[in-house]
């Protein structure tokens, strides 16, 4: 159906011979959701897709879902312009720091859809974590704390209690809603993440929203997340993807935390996001 070149030993592959633009045929849809499954990422390059073939590739994973406080593009309610201006120096980027997308929501995203259409030459790669590779290697003592256990997720960017310095915030060409005390809501969700249909744990807590384990305090959990993210994003558990214009990435946001590298100032790089949820 297509060439699979894994990027590293544990995550992430590229599929090749698979022309995006078409109609995606149920079979390699089934292909492609199986492929997700086995490498929680997979990359298609030279795709130049248009917003139409963007989400048609996004629906194959689930339905599209609408991100809440970050402002949409003015023409699609479901894509976000991930931009950074050339203009854009000392700025903090979407995406620059290790998180998963979300996961203070309910219902955080299956997974997004990231579509390169003006990156650097070098510079501004993204790089994703395999939290069940972090799950399989985690010490037992850790183990031991997280499992069977729940987390607790707050929206801190986007609250009141935790509203973060203006200085640290993410650069200007990307809006966001703050300010919503409904954001401080604590939701929990299991530490340990099972695949509903492989079965394969992940790790699912996130370094910018989880606030602490349940029947714990923050000052009680701080020490063991600390930990547990330390090792969650050793480079034996990571892919590194140098984007070239036309490349589409798809990841699986609940088996993988993210990182977007903030090291381009002066070049301008724009790539549209779609997510999609659970499938119903
Ligand atoms: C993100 O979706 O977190 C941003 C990723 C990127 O810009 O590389």
């Amino acid at each position: 159906m297509f060439e699979v070149k894994p990027m590293t030993g544990t995550i992430g592959a590229e599929i090749e011979e698979v022309d995006l633009k078409q109609p995606i045929s149920k079979p390699l849809a089934e292909a492609m959701r199986k492929a997700l499954q086995s490498y929680q990422v997979i990359v298609f390059r030279g795709q130049h897709l248009d917003l139409t073939a963007q989400k048609r590739l996004t629906a194959v994973f689930g339905p599209i879902m609408r991100l809440p406080y970050v402002t949409p593009t003015e023409t699609d309610p479901e894509v976000i312009a991930v931009l950074k201006e050339a203009s854009e120096r000392n700025v903090g980027v979407f995406g620059g720091d290790w998180h998963s997308d979300f996961s203070f929501l309910e219902n955080p995203p299956a997974g997004s859809v990231l579509n390169a259409v003006e990156v650097p030459e070098y510079g501004g790669d993204t790089v994703w974590a395999s939290q069940a590779a972090a799950y399989d290697a985690l010490p037992p003592q850790l183990r031991e704390i997280v499992e069977g256990r729940d987390a607790i997720h707050v929206g801190k960017p986007y609250g009141v209690k935790y509203a973060p310095p203006e200085e640290t915030r993410a650069g200007g060409s990307i809006r966001m809603t703050r300010g919503d005390p409904l954001a401080d809501r604590e939701i929990r969700h299991p530490a340990v993440y099972e695949h509903p249909e492989s079965g394969r744990k992940a790790l699912f807590l996130n370094p910018i929203y989880t606030t602490r384990l349940d029947g714990m305090t923050d000052e009680e959990s701080a020490p063991v997340l600390e930990a547990i993210y330390k090792h969650c994003i050793r480079p034996d558990f990571c892919c590194r993807l140098r984007w070239t214009p036309g490349t589409v990435a798809v990841w699986d946001n609940k088996m993988t935390l993210h990182y977007a590298v903030n090291d381009y100032d002066g070049v301008r790089r724009l790539l549209y996001r779609t997510a999609y949820a659970d499938p119903a």
